[in-house]
């Protein structure tokens, strides 16, 4: 299975998840390319100190589309069989959605459906909650909103604060990410309604 991951900022996870396919955690995965809409994007750099390919594909005044059109043909030279959005700070079109249907993965820093869109572990601390976490979700038309395939929960602590909790979110996520797309990539999952199950090695064999 080839990996596309799509930036824009840091990176932290698409690392997390560059190490766990170098490393044989993800079995049979390979990661085809990195690319940022921020041409400064510190992951960027990053990705290519590690050798990996990397491309950097600016919005600069396209419209949404265009812009679009060109990350899906990059996706497709690279013959990306899974989209992994880590840390990609722009939504994705019906269009990207229909290109890759059930292919493309986020990690979005809550657990969801609690919390969906930007700033989700200040929402989190201003809701008053005492745990919070991770979801590494499918990606569809709907804002966080797609099936979910793993989650990890952290506790929020009375001193918290957006930084804190973040960090203590960050390093769930960096497992989280890797465990979910190692599961996708085995194929031993399957979609009931909303439910994503994991199918046992026994359930496998005796079916
Ligand atoms: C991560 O916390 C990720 O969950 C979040 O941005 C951060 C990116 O960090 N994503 C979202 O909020 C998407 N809604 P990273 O660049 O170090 O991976």
């Amino acid at each position: 299975m080839r990996i596309g991951i799509l930036i824009s900022g840091r990176g932290s996870n698409m690392l997390a998840l560059a190490d766990a396919i170098r490393e044989g955690r993800i079995p049979g995965a390979e990661l085809a390319v990195v690319i940022s809409d921020h041409a400064h994007a510190p992951g960027l750099s990053r990705a290519m100190e590690r050798g990996v390919a990397t491309l950097s594909i600016e919005r600069k005044g396209r419209t949404r589309r265009e812009h679009e059109r060109e990350i899906i043909a990059a996706l497709q030279d690279h013959r990306v069989d899974l989209v992994c959005l880590a840390g990609y700070m722009r939504l994705l079109s019906p269009c990207f959605i229909e290109a890759f249907r059930l292919s493309i993965l986020n990690i979005h820093p809550s657990l969801l459906p609690a919390f969906p869109g930007l700033d989700a572990q200040r929402q989190a601390i201003e809701h008053g909650v005492k745990f919070s976490g991770c979801t590494v979700h499918f990606v569809d038309e709907t804002l966080d909103g797609g099936l979910i395939i793993t989650q990890r929960v952290v506790p929020v602590l009375d001193d918290d604060t957006p930084d804190t909790l973040s960090a203590r979110i960050l390093s769930e996520e960096h497992k989280a990410y890797a465990e979910a797309v190692a599961l996708i990539a085995s194929g031993h999952y399957e979609i009931e309604g909303r439910r994503v199950h994991c199918i046992s090695h026994q359930e496998r064999h005796s079916s």
